[in-house]
Protein backbone atom coordinates (compact mmCIF):
# COMPACT_ATOMS: atom_id res chain seq x y z
CA UNK A 1 0.00 0.00 0.00
CA UNK A 2 1.61 3.39 -0.46
CA UNK A 3 1.16 6.14 1.82
CA UNK A 4 2.45 8.76 -0.83
CA UNK A 5 0.42 11.78 -1.78
CA UNK A 6 -2.88 12.26 -0.04
CA UNK A 7 -6.03 12.21 -2.16
CA UNK A 8 -6.72 16.08 -1.85
CA UNK A 9 -3.66 16.58 -3.44
CA UNK A 10 -2.05 19.06 -1.06
CA UNK A 11 1.35 19.15 -1.17
CA UNK A 12 2.18 20.90 1.79
CA UNK A 13 2.27 19.59 5.51
CA UNK A 14 -0.39 19.75 7.56
CA UNK A 15 -0.73 23.21 9.80
CA UNK A 16 1.76 22.99 12.93
CA UNK A 17 -0.59 21.87 15.67
CA UNK A 18 -0.81 19.64 18.59
CA UNK A 19 -2.01 16.13 18.78
CA UNK A 20 -4.10 15.28 21.50
CA UNK A 21 -5.33 11.51 21.94
CA UNK A 22 -7.70 9.94 23.76
CA UNK A 23 -7.50 6.75 24.61
CA UNK A 24 -3.45 6.89 24.37
CA UNK A 25 -2.77 3.18 25.49
CA UNK A 26 -5.05 1.25 23.34
CA UNK A 27 -4.39 -0.51 20.50
CA UNK A 28 -5.53 1.88 17.75
CA UNK A 29 -3.02 4.41 19.05
CA UNK A 30 -0.48 1.80 18.86
CA UNK A 31 -0.69 0.00 16.17
CA UNK A 32 -2.23 2.75 13.71
CA UNK A 33 -1.95 6.07 14.76
CA UNK A 34 1.50 6.56 16.37
CA UNK A 35 3.09 4.43 13.06
CA UNK A 36 0.68 6.99 10.87
CA UNK A 37 1.93 9.82 12.58
CA UNK A 38 5.54 8.83 12.14
CA UNK A 39 4.95 7.91 8.84
CA UNK A 40 3.69 11.47 7.96
CA UNK A 41 6.85 12.67 9.56
CA UNK A 42 8.94 10.92 7.33
CA UNK A 43 7.22 11.94 4.25
CA UNK A 44 7.06 15.82 5.56
CA UNK A 45 3.75 15.36 5.70
CA UNK A 46 3.65 16.57 9.38
CA UNK A 47 4.25 19.83 10.39
CA UNK A 48 7.53 20.51 11.34
CA UNK A 49 6.32 21.98 14.43
CA UNK A 50 3.73 19.69 16.19
CA UNK A 51 3.17 18.09 19.60
CA UNK A 52 1.59 15.22 20.54
CA UNK A 53 -0.40 14.21 24.55
CA UNK A 54 -1.79 11.04 25.22
CA UNK A 55 -4.31 10.85 27.37
CA UNK A 56 -5.64 7.75 29.34
CA UNK A 57 -6.91 6.80 32.47
CA UNK A 58 -3.35 4.32 33.29
CA UNK A 59 -0.96 6.48 35.68
CA UNK A 60 2.13 7.31 33.83
CA UNK A 61 4.38 10.32 32.45
CA UNK A 62 5.91 12.45 30.11
CA UNK A 63 9.53 10.46 30.51
CA UNK A 64 7.60 6.51 30.38
CA UNK A 65 5.27 7.44 28.08
CA UNK A 66 7.96 8.43 25.50
CA UNK A 67 9.53 4.61 26.52
CA UNK A 68 6.40 3.43 26.03
CA UNK A 69 6.19 4.87 22.62
CA UNK A 70 9.31 3.63 21.55
CA UNK A 71 8.95 0.62 22.52
CA UNK A 72 5.65 0.28 20.41
CA UNK A 73 7.02 2.17 17.25
CA UNK A 74 9.70 -0.27 17.03
CA UNK A 75 7.22 -3.02 17.52
CA UNK A 76 4.58 -1.68 14.76
CA UNK A 77 6.35 0.67 12.72
CA UNK A 78 5.08 -0.32 8.91
CA UNK A 79 8.88 -0.04 7.88
CA UNK A 80 11.72 0.54 9.72
CA UNK A 81 12.12 3.60 12.54
CA UNK A 82 14.90 6.17 11.38
CA UNK A 83 16.56 7.32 14.79
CA UNK A 84 17.18 10.73 14.18
CA UNK A 85 13.27 11.10 12.59
CA UNK A 86 12.23 9.03 15.78
CA UNK A 87 13.97 11.04 18.56
CA UNK A 88 12.87 14.01 17.16
CA UNK A 89 8.79 12.87 17.19
CA UNK A 90 9.72 11.59 20.92
CA UNK A 91 10.67 14.46 22.54
CA UNK A 92 7.49 16.37 21.17
CA UNK A 93 5.15 13.31 22.95
CA UNK A 94 3.46 13.87 26.55
CA UNK A 95 1.85 11.92 28.85
CA UNK A 96 -1.41 13.19 31.01
CA UNK A 97 -3.53 10.73 32.51
CA UNK A 98 -7.37 11.36 33.99
CA UNK A 99 -10.42 9.61 34.39
CA UNK A 100 -12.99 11.41 31.47
CA UNK A 101 -15.81 11.31 33.38
CA UNK A 102 -13.73 14.32 35.77
CA UNK A 103 -13.30 17.52 34.74
CA UNK A 104 -10.05 17.89 36.58
CA UNK A 105 -8.39 15.91 33.71
CA UNK A 106 -10.02 18.45 31.06
CA UNK A 107 -8.22 21.19 33.60
CA UNK A 108 -5.02 19.49 33.58
CA UNK A 109 -5.10 18.66 29.65
CA UNK A 110 -5.93 22.74 29.10
CA UNK A 111 -2.97 23.09 31.57
CA UNK A 112 -0.86 20.76 29.64
CA UNK A 113 -1.72 22.18 26.12
CA UNK A 114 -0.64 25.30 26.66
CA UNK A 115 2.68 24.53 28.78
CA UNK A 116 3.32 22.60 25.59
CA UNK A 117 2.40 25.14 22.90
CA UNK A 118 4.80 27.83 25.01
CA UNK A 119 7.38 25.35 24.65
CA UNK A 120 6.94 24.18 21.10
CA UNK A 121 6.06 27.87 20.31
CA UNK A 122 3.02 26.74 18.84
CA UNK A 123 -0.23 28.36 17.44
CA UNK A 124 -3.46 27.09 18.82
CA UNK A 125 -4.30 24.65 16.49
CA UNK A 126 -5.40 21.16 18.35
CA UNK A 127 -6.51 17.75 16.71
CA UNK A 128 -8.16 15.88 19.51
CA UNK A 129 -8.49 12.08 18.26
CA UNK A 130 -11.09 10.15 20.33
CA UNK A 131 -9.46 6.22 20.00
CA UNK A 132 -11.90 5.37 22.67
CA UNK A 133 -14.93 3.39 23.37
CA UNK A 134 -18.28 5.24 21.66
CA UNK A 135 -19.38 4.84 25.54
CA UNK A 136 -17.02 7.67 26.11
CA UNK A 137 -17.89 10.19 23.29
CA UNK A 138 -20.30 12.48 24.14
CA UNK A 139 -18.78 12.84 26.88
CA UNK A 140 -15.26 13.40 26.42
CA UNK A 141 -16.80 16.34 23.91
CA UNK A 142 -18.69 18.04 26.49
CA UNK A 143 -15.58 18.14 29.11
CA UNK A 144 -13.71 19.74 26.13
CA UNK A 145 -16.44 21.90 25.46
CA UNK A 146 -16.81 22.94 29.03
CA UNK A 147 -12.81 23.46 29.26
CA UNK A 148 -13.26 25.70 26.93
CA UNK A 149 -10.74 24.13 24.67
CA UNK A 150 -13.35 23.57 21.31
CA UNK A 151 -13.05 27.39 20.86
CA UNK A 152 -11.87 28.26 17.40
CA UNK A 153 -9.93 31.84 17.23
CA UNK A 154 -9.74 33.69 13.64
CA UNK A 155 -6.13 32.30 13.68
CA UNK A 156 -6.71 28.76 15.90
CA UNK A 157 -8.90 26.16 14.66
CA UNK A 158 -9.87 22.44 16.70
CA UNK A 159 -10.80 19.47 15.84
CA UNK A 160 -12.27 16.15 16.53
CA UNK A 161 -11.68 13.04 14.48
CA UNK A 162 -14.04 10.70 15.92
CA UNK A 163 -13.36 7.20 15.62
CA UNK A 164 -16.48 4.28 14.69
CA UNK A 165 -19.23 3.67 15.47
CA UNK A 166 -21.25 6.64 15.35
CA UNK A 167 -24.48 5.28 17.57
CA UNK A 168 -25.98 1.65 17.65
CA UNK A 169 -28.74 2.57 15.57
CA UNK A 170 -30.53 5.91 14.13
CA UNK A 171 -32.14 7.40 17.14
CA UNK A 172 -28.89 7.13 18.89
CA UNK A 173 -26.76 8.54 16.32
CA UNK A 174 -29.17 11.32 16.56
CA UNK A 175 -28.69 11.70 20.05
CA UNK A 176 -24.95 11.09 19.71
CA UNK A 177 -24.75 13.99 16.97
CA UNK A 178 -27.14 16.32 19.40
CA UNK A 179 -25.04 16.05 22.08
CA UNK A 180 -21.19 16.85 20.32
CA UNK A 181 -22.92 19.80 18.35
CA UNK A 182 -23.66 21.67 21.51
CA UNK A 183 -19.85 21.97 21.95
CA UNK A 184 -18.61 21.26 18.13
CA UNK A 185 -19.99 22.96 14.82
CA UNK A 186 -20.13 20.28 12.21
CA UNK A 187 -16.92 21.66 9.94
CA UNK A 188 -14.95 20.77 13.39
CA UNK A 189 -16.30 16.95 13.76
CA UNK A 190 -14.22 14.61 11.77
CA UNK A 191 -15.99 10.80 12.05
CA UNK A 192 -14.16 8.94 10.41
CA UNK A 193 -14.04 5.95 8.28
CA UNK A 194 -10.89 3.87 8.15
CA UNK A 195 -12.07 2.56 4.73
CA UNK A 196 -11.84 5.63 3.33
CA UNK A 197 -8.02 5.51 4.22
CA UNK A 198 -7.70 2.55 1.42
CA UNK A 199 -5.44 3.56 -1.23
CA UNK A 200 -7.65 1.51 -3.29
CA UNK A 201 -10.88 2.90 -1.54
CA UNK A 202 -10.03 6.36 -2.71
CA UNK A 203 -8.83 5.05 -6.18
CA UNK A 204 -11.89 4.25 -7.35
CA UNK A 205 -12.66 7.94 -7.25
CA UNK A 206 -9.72 8.20 -9.82
CA UNK A 207 -10.83 5.39 -11.80
CA UNK A 208 -14.49 6.80 -12.16
CA UNK A 209 -13.38 10.40 -12.74
CA UNK A 210 -10.11 10.36 -14.15
CA UNK A 211 -11.17 7.96 -16.72
CA UNK A 212 -12.90 9.08 -19.44
CA UNK A 213 -13.74 5.44 -21.12
CA UNK A 214 -15.81 3.78 -17.81
CA UNK A 215 -18.33 7.16 -17.08
CA UNK A 216 -20.42 6.54 -20.25
CA UNK A 217 -20.89 2.84 -19.30
CA UNK A 218 -21.55 3.28 -15.89
CA UNK A 219 -25.36 2.89 -15.73
CA UNK A 220 -28.48 1.08 -15.22
CA UNK A 221 -27.77 0.41 -19.66
CA UNK A 222 -24.69 -1.47 -19.26
CA UNK A 223 -24.34 -2.70 -15.78
CA UNK A 224 -26.13 -5.34 -14.82
CA UNK A 225 -25.42 -5.73 -10.95
CA UNK A 226 -22.68 -4.46 -9.05
CA UNK A 227 -21.39 -7.33 -5.78
CA UNK A 228 -19.29 -5.46 -2.70
CA UNK A 229 -18.05 -8.38 -0.54
CA UNK A 230 -16.10 -7.69 2.71
CA UNK A 231 -15.07 -11.37 4.07
CA UNK A 232 -12.72 -11.81 6.68
CA UNK A 233 -11.22 -15.07 7.73
CA UNK A 234 -10.50 -14.01 11.18
CA UNK A 235 -13.53 -14.37 14.26
CA UNK A 236 -14.41 -11.54 16.55
CA UNK A 237 -10.97 -12.30 18.55
CA UNK A 238 -10.72 -10.76 21.96
CA UNK A 239 -13.49 -8.03 20.80
CA UNK A 240 -16.43 -10.25 21.64
CA UNK A 241 -17.84 -8.01 24.37
CA UNK A 242 -18.29 -5.40 21.83
CA UNK A 243 -19.21 -7.19 18.89
CA UNK A 244 -22.09 -9.09 20.81
CA UNK A 245 -23.86 -5.99 21.03
CA UNK A 246 -23.12 -4.92 17.23
CA UNK A 247 -23.04 -7.74 14.68
CA UNK A 248 -21.74 -7.22 11.59
CA UNK A 249 -24.31 -4.86 9.94
CA UNK A 250 -23.09 -2.48 12.37
CA UNK A 251 -19.87 -3.19 12.47
CA UNK A 252 -19.11 -3.09 8.26
CA UNK A 253 -22.52 -2.59 6.76
CA UNK A 254 -23.72 0.49 7.94
CA UNK A 255 -20.45 2.47 7.77
CA UNK A 256 -17.61 1.18 5.40
CA UNK A 257 -19.76 -0.77 2.93
CA UNK A 258 -22.75 1.96 2.42
CA UNK A 259 -19.50 4.16 2.02
CA UNK A 260 -17.45 1.76 -0.52
CA UNK A 261 -20.99 1.72 -2.02
CA UNK A 262 -21.92 5.55 -2.11
CA UNK A 263 -18.18 6.00 -4.17
CA UNK A 264 -19.12 3.58 -6.90
CA UNK A 265 -22.63 4.64 -7.49
CA UNK A 266 -22.31 8.24 -6.92
CA UNK A 267 -23.01 11.38 -9.47
CA UNK A 268 -19.26 12.84 -10.60
CA UNK A 269 -18.93 15.91 -7.95
CA UNK A 270 -17.67 19.33 -9.08
CA UNK A 271 -14.68 18.98 -7.48
CA UNK A 272 -12.56 16.15 -5.10
CA UNK A 273 -12.89 18.61 -2.07
CA UNK A 274 -15.00 18.45 0.97
CA UNK A 275 -18.68 19.10 0.40
CA UNK A 276 -18.72 18.53 -3.28
CA UNK A 277 -17.76 15.08 -2.69
CA UNK A 278 -20.10 14.60 0.62
CA UNK A 279 -22.90 16.24 -1.16
CA UNK A 280 -22.71 13.59 -3.90
CA UNK A 281 -22.53 10.48 -1.50
CA UNK A 282 -25.19 11.60 0.86
CA UNK A 283 -27.27 11.41 -2.26
CA UNK A 284 -26.77 7.64 -3.56
CA UNK A 285 -27.66 6.80 0.56
CA UNK A 286 -30.76 8.70 0.24
CA UNK A 287 -31.68 6.61 -3.04
CA UNK A 288 -31.51 4.10 -0.61
CA UNK A 289 -35.29 3.36 0.10
CA UNK A 290 -35.55 1.88 3.33
CA UNK A 291 -36.99 -1.46 3.24
CA UNK A 292 -40.03 -2.29 4.52
CA UNK A 293 -40.74 -5.82 6.94
CA UNK A 294 -41.39 -7.76 4.08
CA UNK A 295 -38.56 -6.98 1.72
CA UNK A 296 -36.32 -7.41 4.60
CA UNK A 297 -37.09 -11.34 4.82
CA UNK A 298 -36.96 -11.24 1.02
CA UNK A 299 -33.53 -9.49 0.63
CA UNK A 300 -31.70 -9.27 3.34
CA UNK A 301 -29.70 -13.36 5.04
CA UNK A 302 -28.02 -13.33 8.07
CA UNK A 303 -25.26 -15.79 9.44
CA UNK A 304 -23.22 -16.80 12.70
CA UNK A 305 -20.59 -19.08 12.32
CA UNK A 306 -20.30 -22.61 13.83
CA UNK A 307 -16.68 -24.49 14.27
CA UNK A 308 -14.98 -25.24 10.93
CA UNK A 309 -11.52 -24.92 9.37
CA UNK A 310 -9.39 -21.62 8.54
CA UNK A 311 -6.02 -22.64 6.54
CA UNK A 312 -6.15 -26.09 8.02
CA UNK A 313 -6.80 -25.00 11.85
CA UNK A 314 -9.68 -26.11 13.52
CA UNK A 315 -11.48 -23.13 15.09
CA UNK A 316 -14.19 -22.57 17.57
CA UNK A 317 -17.93 -21.20 17.21
CA UNK A 318 -18.94 -18.05 17.70
CA UNK A 319 -20.98 -18.99 20.44
CA UNK A 320 -17.99 -20.72 22.27
CA UNK A 321 -15.61 -16.93 21.87
CA UNK A 322 -14.35 -14.71 24.84
CA UNK A 323 -17.31 -12.57 26.07
CA UNK A 324 -20.16 -13.72 23.32
CA UNK A 325 -23.08 -15.00 25.14
CA UNK A 326 -23.39 -18.90 24.66
CA UNK A 327 -27.03 -18.40 23.34
CA UNK A 328 -26.45 -15.34 21.43
CA UNK A 329 -28.15 -13.90 18.43
CA UNK A 330 -25.52 -11.76 16.98
CA UNK A 331 -24.70 -11.73 13.09
CA UNK A 332 -21.59 -12.46 11.91
CA UNK A 333 -22.65 -12.61 8.58
CA UNK A 334 -24.97 -10.87 6.30
CA UNK A 335 -25.92 -10.58 2.52
CA UNK A 336 -28.46 -8.47 1.24
CA UNK A 337 -29.85 -7.14 -2.22
CA UNK A 338 -30.07 -3.17 -2.62
CA UNK A 339 -31.23 -1.03 -4.78
CA UNK A 340 -30.55 2.71 -5.35
CA UNK A 341 -33.85 4.19 -7.10
CA UNK A 342 -32.57 7.12 -9.29
CA UNK A 343 -32.21 7.27 -12.99
CA UNK A 344 -28.17 6.19 -13.17
CA UNK A 345 -29.68 2.75 -11.46
CA UNK A 346 -32.78 2.48 -11.46
CA UNK A 347 -33.18 -1.89 -11.09
CA UNK A 348 -29.61 -2.67 -11.17
CA UNK A 349 -29.45 -4.82 -7.84
CA UNK A 350 -26.25 -4.13 -5.52
CA UNK A 351 -25.77 -7.14 -3.78
CA UNK A 352 -23.41 -6.40 -0.50
CA UNK A 353 -21.87 -9.43 1.85
CA UNK A 354 -19.64 -9.34 4.85
CA UNK A 355 -18.96 -11.57 7.40
CA UNK A 356 -16.03 -12.93 9.80
CA UNK A 357 -14.50 -16.82 9.49
CA UNK A 358 -15.62 -16.79 5.87
CA UNK A 359 -13.20 -18.92 3.36
CA UNK A 360 -10.67 -15.69 2.72
CA UNK A 361 -9.60 -12.67 3.54
CA UNK A 362 -11.08 -10.18 0.81
CA UNK A 363 -12.67 -7.11 0.03
CA UNK A 364 -13.68 -6.80 -3.70
CA UNK A 365 -16.16 -4.52 -5.55
CA UNK A 366 -17.45 -7.17 -8.97
CA UNK A 367 -19.60 -4.89 -11.83
CA UNK A 368 -21.19 -6.80 -14.03
CA UNK A 369 -21.85 -5.38 -17.08
CA UNK A 370 -24.58 -6.75 -19.51
CA UNK A 371 -24.02 -9.21 -22.40
CA UNK A 372 -23.75 -7.82 -26.22
CA UNK A 373 -27.46 -7.42 -27.51
CA UNK A 374 -26.59 -9.92 -30.49
CA UNK A 375 -24.05 -13.21 -30.00
CA UNK A 376 -21.96 -13.30 -33.71
CA UNK A 377 -19.91 -16.38 -32.68
CA UNK A 378 -22.53 -18.93 -31.72
CA UNK A 379 -24.95 -18.69 -29.28
CA UNK A 380 -23.73 -21.79 -27.09
CA UNK A 381 -20.00 -21.05 -26.38
CA UNK A 382 -20.89 -17.51 -25.71
CA UNK A 383 -23.83 -17.64 -23.85
CA UNK A 384 -20.93 -20.37 -21.44
CA UNK A 385 -18.72 -17.08 -21.35
CA UNK A 386 -19.98 -14.43 -18.33
CA UNK A 387 -20.15 -11.26 -19.85
CA UNK A 388 -17.67 -8.40 -19.01
CA UNK A 389 -16.37 -7.59 -15.54
CA UNK A 390 -14.70 -5.03 -13.39
CA UNK A 391 -13.09 -6.37 -10.23
CA UNK A 392 -11.89 -3.79 -8.15
CA UNK A 393 -9.67 -5.40 -5.45
CA UNK A 394 -9.19 -3.20 -2.24
CA UNK A 395 -7.52 -6.02 -0.51
CA UNK A 396 -5.48 -7.90 0.44
CA UNK A 397 -4.19 -7.59 -3.37
CA UNK A 398 -5.00 -4.04 -4.84
CA UNK A 399 -5.85 -3.86 -8.13
CA UNK A 400 -7.82 -3.60 -11.18
CA UNK A 401 -9.39 -6.63 -13.24
CA UNK A 402 -11.33 -6.30 -16.54
CA UNK A 403 -12.33 -9.46 -18.05
CA UNK A 404 -12.86 -8.76 -21.68
CA UNK A 405 -13.81 -11.91 -24.35
CA UNK A 406 -10.73 -12.80 -26.70
CA UNK A 407 -10.25 -15.24 -29.71
CA UNK A 408 -8.52 -18.39 -28.68
CA UNK A 409 -5.43 -18.65 -31.10
CA UNK A 410 -6.42 -21.14 -34.20
CA UNK A 411 -8.12 -21.56 -37.26
CA UNK A 412 -11.88 -21.82 -35.63
CA UNK A 413 -13.25 -19.65 -33.70
CA UNK A 414 -13.23 -20.13 -30.24
CA UNK A 415 -13.94 -17.42 -27.64
CA UNK A 416 -12.31 -17.20 -24.29
CA UNK A 417 -12.73 -15.30 -21.25
CA UNK A 418 -9.00 -13.03 -20.53
CA UNK A 419 -8.42 -10.94 -17.40
CA UNK A 420 -6.79 -7.83 -17.71
CA UNK A 421 -4.79 -7.09 -14.67
CA UNK A 422 -3.57 -4.46 -12.99
CA UNK A 423 -1.85 -4.82 -9.34
CA UNK A 424 -1.41 -1.84 -7.93
CA UNK A 425 1.83 -2.87 -6.22
CA UNK A 426 3.78 -2.70 -9.64
CA UNK A 427 2.37 0.53 -9.70
CA UNK A 428 5.66 3.22 -9.10
CA UNK A 429 6.67 3.80 -5.97
CA UNK A 430 5.16 2.65 -2.47
CA UNK A 431 5.40 2.41 1.01
CA UNK A 432 4.36 0.57 3.79
CA UNK A 433 1.18 2.46 5.47
CA UNK A 434 -1.16 2.09 8.13
CA UNK A 435 -4.38 3.31 6.21
CA UNK A 436 -4.47 6.25 9.02
CA UNK A 437 -2.43 8.67 7.05
CA UNK A 438 -4.44 10.42 4.53
CA UNK A 439 -7.17 10.91 6.99
CA UNK A 440 -4.76 12.21 10.00
CA UNK A 441 -3.74 14.58 7.60
CA UNK A 442 -6.55 16.01 5.93
CA UNK A 443 -7.38 16.73 9.18
CA UNK A 444 -4.35 18.43 9.64
CA UNK A 445 -5.05 20.36 6.41
CA UNK A 446 -9.28 20.34 6.89
CA UNK A 447 -9.77 18.51 4.07
CA UNK A 448 -12.99 17.25 4.97
CA UNK A 449 -13.84 14.36 1.59
CA UNK A 450 -12.87 11.35 3.47
CA UNK A 451 -15.19 12.24 6.83
CA UNK A 452 -18.73 11.17 7.23
CA UNK A 453 -21.08 14.21 7.17
CA UNK A 454 -23.43 13.59 9.84
CA UNK A 455 -26.58 13.98 7.04
CA UNK A 456 -24.75 10.70 5.63
CA UNK A 457 -23.99 8.88 8.63
CA UNK A 458 -28.20 9.74 9.27
CA UNK A 459 -29.12 8.32 6.14
CA UNK A 460 -27.13 5.07 6.18
CA UNK A 461 -28.61 4.43 9.74
CA UNK A 462 -32.23 5.08 7.70
CA UNK A 463 -31.05 2.24 5.40
CA UNK A 464 -29.97 -0.22 8.38
CA UNK A 465 -32.74 0.68 11.06
CA UNK A 466 -35.56 -1.24 9.10
CA UNK A 467 -33.38 -3.97 8.86
CA UNK A 468 -32.02 -4.10 12.54
CA UNK A 469 -35.81 -3.74 13.69
CA UNK A 470 -36.79 -6.88 11.73
CA UNK A 471 -33.98 -9.05 13.11
CA UNK A 472 -34.51 -8.23 16.32
CA UNK A 473 -38.09 -9.08 15.95
CA UNK A 474 -38.04 -12.32 14.61
CA UNK A 475 -34.74 -13.79 16.19
CA UNK A 476 -33.10 -16.25 13.63
CA UNK A 477 -34.05 -19.87 14.66
CA UNK A 478 -30.78 -21.25 12.81
CA UNK A 479 -28.51 -19.94 14.23
CA UNK A 480 -24.97 -20.94 14.03
CA UNK A 481 -25.78 -21.74 9.74
CA UNK A 482 -22.43 -21.76 8.17
CA UNK A 483 -19.15 -23.77 9.05
CA UNK A 484 -16.39 -21.24 9.59
CA UNK A 485 -13.83 -21.33 6.79
CA UNK A 486 -17.02 -21.01 4.08
CA UNK A 487 -18.89 -18.65 2.41
CA UNK A 488 -21.44 -18.29 4.64
CA UNK A 489 -25.23 -19.45 4.87
CA UNK A 490 -26.17 -21.25 1.33
CA UNK A 491 -29.53 -18.77 1.79
CA UNK A 492 -26.88 -15.95 0.65
CA UNK A 493 -26.26 -17.94 -2.93
CA UNK A 494 -29.59 -18.61 -3.39
CA UNK A 495 -29.77 -14.57 -2.97
CA UNK A 496 -27.99 -13.81 -5.96
CA UNK A 497 -28.99 -16.83 -7.99
CA UNK A 498 -32.71 -16.00 -7.79
CA UNK A 499 -31.72 -12.86 -10.13
CA UNK A 500 -29.88 -15.59 -12.14
CA UNK A 501 -26.63 -14.42 -10.51
CA UNK A 502 -23.70 -15.69 -8.30
CA UNK A 503 -21.15 -14.24 -6.24
CA UNK A 504 -17.71 -13.78 -7.57
CA UNK A 505 -14.63 -14.20 -5.82
CA UNK A 506 -11.17 -13.68 -7.34
CA UNK A 507 -8.14 -13.12 -6.09
CA UNK A 508 -5.80 -10.62 -8.72
CA UNK A 509 -3.17 -13.18 -9.48
CA UNK A 510 -5.91 -15.97 -10.20
CA UNK A 511 -8.86 -14.22 -11.83
CA UNK A 512 -11.10 -16.76 -14.07
C1 LIG B 1 -13.46 -2.59 11.78
C2 LIG B 1 -14.41 -3.57 12.40
O1 LIG B 1 -14.09 -1.35 11.60
O2 LIG B 1 -13.02 -3.09 10.53
C3 LIG B 1 -13.76 -4.94 12.55
O3 LIG B 1 -14.83 -3.11 13.67
C4 LIG B 1 -13.20 -5.40 11.24
O4 LIG B 1 -14.68 -5.90 13.06
C5 LIG B 1 -12.32 -4.32 10.62
O5 LIG B 1 -12.43 -6.57 11.48
C6 LIG B 1 -11.91 -4.71 9.22
O6 LIG B 1 -10.97 -3.79 8.77
P1 LIG B 1 -9.91 -4.19 7.67
O7 LIG B 1 -9.19 -2.92 7.39
O8 LIG B 1 -9.05 -5.27 8.27
O9 LIG B 1 -10.71 -4.69 6.51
Amino acid sequence: MSANQPLTGHDRPGDPCTIVIFGASGDLTKRKLLPALYNLKVLKLLPENFAVIGVAVSESNDELYRTKITEDINEFATSGVDKPEWDDFVKRAYYISGDFNDAGTFTTLGSKIADVQKTHKLPGNVLFYLAVSPTFFAKVVDQLGKAGLTTETEDAWRRVIIEKPFGRDLQSARDLNAEITKSLHEKQIYRIDHYLGKETVQNIMVFRFGNSVFEPIWNRRYIEYVQITVAEELGVELRGGYYDQSGVLRDMVQNHILSVLSLIAMEPPTSITGDSVRNEKVKVLEAIRPMEPEEVIENTIRGQYGPGLIDGQNVPAYRTEPDVNPHSNTETFVAMKLKVENWRWAEVPFYIRSGKRLAARTTEVVIGFRRAPLLLFGKEVESEIPPNRLVLHIQPEEGITLDIHAKRPGPKIQISNIPLNFNYNEFGESSAATGYETLLYDCMVGETALFHRYDSVDASWRIVNPILDVWQALPARDFPNYASGTWGPKASDDLVVRDGHRWHHYPLATVK
